[in-house]
């Protein structure tokens, strides 16, 4: 029974990186949050001022940023960046970040660097149709609009956010738009992905099932 690859993707809110977490731990497996990646570049423009139209200069900052996301946190260039990611500037700005072909390049490179070794769970949008196609597990989770809208909701505001449902839901909605209709790996659901709507499903049964398919593909 070896360690194999696994790939989930989604939309936004869907509860990748939660479930995928849960799963890790659980079957010692790495995590790799590949959104979390696009929202360190797009911290990183937004505090250089970069003008994301301009070529020269989105290609200094990819060639001078280097990103980590590891266990302990996400860095940019050694500054802990974990909290600062999720504020409703870097949500409004990712995905245009992310439609940049030099920072996917990038980004690429180093997730399926981070691969390599097998034993690995990375969750996104395109993981399985682009980052690592031949992953032995592919899984396309998501959920109804309203109720990853209100989980996005909940989580913030436990964390002392003050944006409104509305304006979270418009956020995710715009994103899910740009993510799917951008020219370079948009978010698809590959072929041989296992589909979960997980919108009538707590996060432990979610990450049960998820398990449940690790240990079905590892045999
Ligand atoms: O957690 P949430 O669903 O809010 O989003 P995320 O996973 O942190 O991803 C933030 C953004 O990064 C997405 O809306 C995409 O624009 C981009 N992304 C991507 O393009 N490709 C990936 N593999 C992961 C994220
Ligand atoms: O990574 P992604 O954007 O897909 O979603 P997430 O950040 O993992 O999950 C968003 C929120 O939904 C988190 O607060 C999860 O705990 C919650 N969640 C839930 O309540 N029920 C589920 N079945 C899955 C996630
Ligand atoms: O050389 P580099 O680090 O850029 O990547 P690689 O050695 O070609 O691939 C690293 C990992 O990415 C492999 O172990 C595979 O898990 C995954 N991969 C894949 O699933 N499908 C591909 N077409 C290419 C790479």
């Amino acid at each position: 029974m070896g360690k194999i690859s696994v790939a989930i993707d989604g939309p936004a809110g869907a509860g990748k990186s939660s479930v995928a977490r849960i799963a890790a731990e659980r079957t010692g497996y790495v995590y790799l949050d590949t959104g979390a990646m696009y929202r360190a570049f797009t911290w990183a423009f937004l505090r250089a001022r970069t003008d994301l139209g301009d070529a020269a200069a989105v290609q200094r900052i990819v060639e001078t940023t280097e990103i980590t996301a590891e266990r302990d946190g996400v860095f940019v260039n050694g500054t802990d960046v974990t909290a600062s990611i999720r504020e409703p500037a870097v949500s409004g700005h990712v995905s245009a970040v992310a439609a940049l072909a030099p920072v996917r390049e990038k980004l690429v490179q180093l997730q399926r660097k981070t691969a390599s070794t097998g034993g690995v769970i990375l969750d996104g949008r395109d993981i399985g149709t682009v980052v690592l196609p031949d992953a032995e597990l592919k899984v396309f989770l998501t959920a109804s609009i309203a109720s990853r809208a209100k989980r996005r909701w909940l989580e913030l505001r436990a964390k002392g956010g003050t944006e409104s449902l509305a304006e979270i839901e418009a956020n995710i909605a715009a994103r899910d738009k740009m993510d799917s209709e951008r020219e370079i790996s948009p978010l698809r659901e590959a072929a041989d992905a296992v589909h979960i709507d997980n919108s009538d499903m707590d996060l432990e049964e979610t990450a049960d099932l998820l398990c449940r398919l690790i240990k079905e593909r590892e045999a």
